[in-house]
């Protein structure tokens, strides 16, 4: 089939390379002509394991193309996805300038029937609001094309996309006219081989269904952080606590892992937006609000328990601290939302110094914090531990879960470990006399 996709962010470059995979005759549309000239060349924008040699070989294979020309795009597709970004208003709410200026534009060429399919993470009622721009646009022009708008919701993880998307658990597709949903169960038939993946509901389901999914999970972890905070106090291990709730199928072993908070484009985003468009219907979502305010308190925690550790943050001026991990999460260079954005400023601000390794998010973070004296950014993990007192884990990359302890113990002034993300065994550290911090480790 010939698809159309507005945006070549995460959601839409993922989406248009894979349905490009499975045979269809994909064009991707973007504003950015610097970001359409690269992918021409092949040049990915984003890190994403296994998306630049997809992009590539379907490209080359002529099933992949890239343009700034929305008319000639729109003129392409039988189905158009609006896969451009979202971000959260002053309030919280999402904003959906970009979606409805592709809806504008879409109006402004469409010359025959097509499928319009939100992909982008949108309110509930967005589906109605692009519906009515496009008629609009069209009306403007004096033309009354039939067209339809589906909301048809991502569920991919960063890091894992492509995998995601070429072996999704679930295709939610919500319409309100069957000759809509006949086309795109048509095009996600390459998907959906081995069972049924596909889940027709109407509209605005769909659209709370996407919000529902990343709400409870992000519910998951803030709880699980909860518990850890409660642990530390009472002198329990949350490890422990965790090993003994997950074999509850009824909890599952997925997403009750504690952390110094969870971050990303999606779950801060999107839990905010829920709870605002709660509120503009007059109910005021509580649980949503708590996820997100002890989500905020646990990005500060590394800093609580080096406060804790130093006996104030006095203590801690003069420090140069080594910090493992920057991205908001392994696999990724992204760090929108990250842990590490709370806690380098709170070092910086205390008088302390960072040397830091990540294995992709450098340039991100160069891009974020500029250039400045109390930051270094290290070549390795090993490198980051030269001349420093104390050691702190942000992100829970595969390298850093075995160090060679004896080293580390070696290089750090302090003999002194801070664990965002329990991925040491706090009696082997201390056993190799390295003072010991997790997350809800009360023990
Ligand atoms: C999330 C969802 O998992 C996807 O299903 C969804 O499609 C996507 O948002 C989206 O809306 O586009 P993503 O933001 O890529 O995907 O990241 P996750 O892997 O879900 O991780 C989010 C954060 O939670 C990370 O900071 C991670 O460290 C943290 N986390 C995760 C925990 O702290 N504990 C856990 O047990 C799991």
């Amino acid at each position: 089939m010939r698809v159309t996709i507005f945006g070549t962010g995460y959601v839409g470059l993922v989406t248009g390379t894979c349905l490009a995979d499975v045979g269809h005759d994909v064009v991707c549309v973007d504003i950015d002509a610097a970001k359409v000239d690269g992918l021409n060349n092949g040049i990915v924008p984003i890190f994403e394991p296994g998306l630049e040699p997809m992009v590539k070989s379907n490209h080359a294979a002529g099933r992949l193309r890239f343009t700034t020309d929305a008319g000639a795009a729109i003129g392409h597709g039988d189905v158009v996805f609006i896969a451009v970004g979202t971000p959260p208003d002053e309030d919280g709410s999402a904003d959906l300038k970009y979606v409805l200026a592709v809806a504008r534009t879409i109006g402004q060429h469409l010359k025959r029937t097509v499928v319009v399919v939100d992909k982008s993470t949108v309110p509930v009622g967005t589906a109605d609001k692009v519906r009515a721009t496009i008629k609009a646009e069209l009306a403007t022009r004096g033309e009354s094309f039939e067209f339809h708008v589906v909301s048809n919701p991502e569920f991919l993880k960063e890091g894992d996309a492509v995998n995601d998307c070429m072996r999704p658990d679930r295709i939610v597709i919500g319409a309100d006219d069957a000759g809509a949903v006949e086309k795109l169960k048509r095009l996600y038939a390459p998907f959906n081989r081995s069972h049924e993946r596909i889940v027709v509901m109407d509209v605005r389901s769909a659209e709370l269904t996407k919000y529902a999914a990343n709400a409870m999970l992000a519910t998951k972890i803030s709880f699980m952080n909860e518990i850890a905070n409660i642990a530390e106090r009472v002198g329990a291990d949350v490890e422990m606590v965790r090993q003994g709730i997950g074999s509850d199928p009824r909890i599952g072993w997925h997403f009750i892992y504690p952390g110094a908070g969870y971050g990303g484009s999606c779950f801060p985003k999107d839990v905010q937006a829920l709870a605002r468009t709660a509120q503009q219907h007059g109910y005021s979502a509580e649980l949503l609000e708590s996820v997100e305010a002890v989500n905020d308190r646990q990005k500060g925690h590394l800093f609580e328990l080096m406060v804790r550790h130093y006996g104030s943050a006095d203590a801690l001026r003069g420090k140069t601290v080594a910090v493992w991990g920057l991205a908001f999460k392994p696999n990724t260079d992204d760090m929108r939302e990250a842990s590490s954005r709370t806690l380098l400023p709170q070092l910086w601000q205390a008088g302390a110094k960072v040397r830091a390794y990540d294995p992709e998010a450098h340039d991100e973070a160069q891009r974020i914090f500029g250039d400045r004296d109390d930051l270094l950014l290290c070549d390795s993990a090993y490198q980051a531990l030269v001349d420093v007192d104390a050691l702190v884990v942000v992100t829970e990359w595969k390298q850093f879960r075995s160090p060679d302890f004896g080293r580390v113990r070696d290089a750090l002034r302090d003999k002194v470990v801070f664990d965002g993300r329990n991925l040491y065994h706090p009696d082997e550290l201390e056993a190799m006399g390295l003072a010991y911090y997790g997350i809800g480790r009360g023990r």
